[in-house]
């Protein structure tokens, strides 16, 4: 048999990366022969980690925390999703060039319409959050035709750059309506609620109220752990079904796959076994 092709995810730290157990089993799953590892790039270091693992045969990359930028920067092409995102979780290197591409909220989109099968068009959506995991979800979200799509920050101001954003983005087609608002604006009701704040991270819920969510919402925290995120639990006692974060990261992970392998694995078994290894 041929030496596998290598594949690895880049960060720092990256010590309790999932990505290596995920694309194993997406590999063992489609007998493709392959190799991916997790690579603890220096802070400073970046490009020439990647580089370096492109001049030594590597085909692509993962890009992780706090590099997602630097590697926005660092591609020399990108698709129109990185490019909405402003930040680049996957690379490939073909022909002396690095591609790069957002698979994040693609991953978000597909494991609520997939996977916890809420469909997001003609629902109103709910962003809680303006940073760099909000942005990438935008663009994503906008292509399943909501009927609203609007975003809520602690700093107003960064939710109305990120609608005119994505409005001078956006060609074609009728006008999604998208509204920035304040926590204390926040007072009509939602179908999905997606919280992309970092409060979770911090053990923190954004100051919400049990009104936001419709009757048999969805309610979905990007985070996730061995531990219901303090949204979780709140969107639990205003009546919400809940999903956490776990089913994007497969998902991102499983797009990344798609686009370095052209095969997409099954990621309900791999939700799945990573269930209780989660934490
Ligand atoms: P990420 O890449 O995870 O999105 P980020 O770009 O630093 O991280 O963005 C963090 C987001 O979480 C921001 O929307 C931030 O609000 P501000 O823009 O007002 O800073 C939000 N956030 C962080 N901690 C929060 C908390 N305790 N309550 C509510 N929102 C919080």
């Amino acid at each position: 048999m041929s030496l596998p092709d290598q594949y690895g995810v880049f960060g720092n730290p990256i010590q309790h990366s999932k990505s290596p157990i995920i694309h194993a089993l997406f590999a063992e799953q489609t007998g493709q022969n392959l190799d991916y590892r997790k690579y603890l790039a220096p802070l400073n270091g970046f490009a020439q980690s990647i580089h370096q693992f492109a001049e030594s045969g590597g085909l692509g990359a993962n890009v992780t925390v706090p590099f997602k930028i630097e590697a926005f920067q660092l591609a020399d092409v990108l698709s129109e999703r990185a490019r909405m995102a402003g930040a680049v979780n996957t690379l490939s290197f073909r022909e002396g060039k690095i591609v790069g591409d957002n698979t994040d909220g693609a991953g978000l989109v597909r494991d609520i319409v997939l996977n916890a099968r809420c469909p997001i068009a003609g629902c109103r959506v709910l962003l809680l959050g303006a940073g760099g995991a909000a942005r990438g979800a935008i663009l994503p979200l906008l292509e399943q035709n909501p009927v609203r799509l609007d975003i809520a920050n602690r700093t107003k101001q960064k939710a109305e750059d990120l609608i005119n954003l994505a409005k001078r983005e956006i060609s074609g087609g009728a006008p999604i309506p998208m509204q920035a608002l304040s926590w204390e604006q926040l007072n009509g009701n939602y179908d999905v609620v997606i919280n992309a704040t970092s409060a979770s991270l911090h053990g923190d819920l954004p100051p919400i109220s049990a009104s936001i969510f419709a009757d048999r919402c969805l309610a979905y925290d990007m985070m996730y752990g061995d531990q219901v995120t303090p949204f979780n639990q709140f969107a639990t006692l205003a009546g919400a079904q809940i999903r956490d974060g776990l089913g994007m990261l497969v998902e991102q992970a499983a797009e990344a796959f798609w686009i370095w392998r052209g095969i997409r694995p099954e990621t309900l078994k791999v939700i799945n076994a990573l269930r209780p290894r989660v934490g």
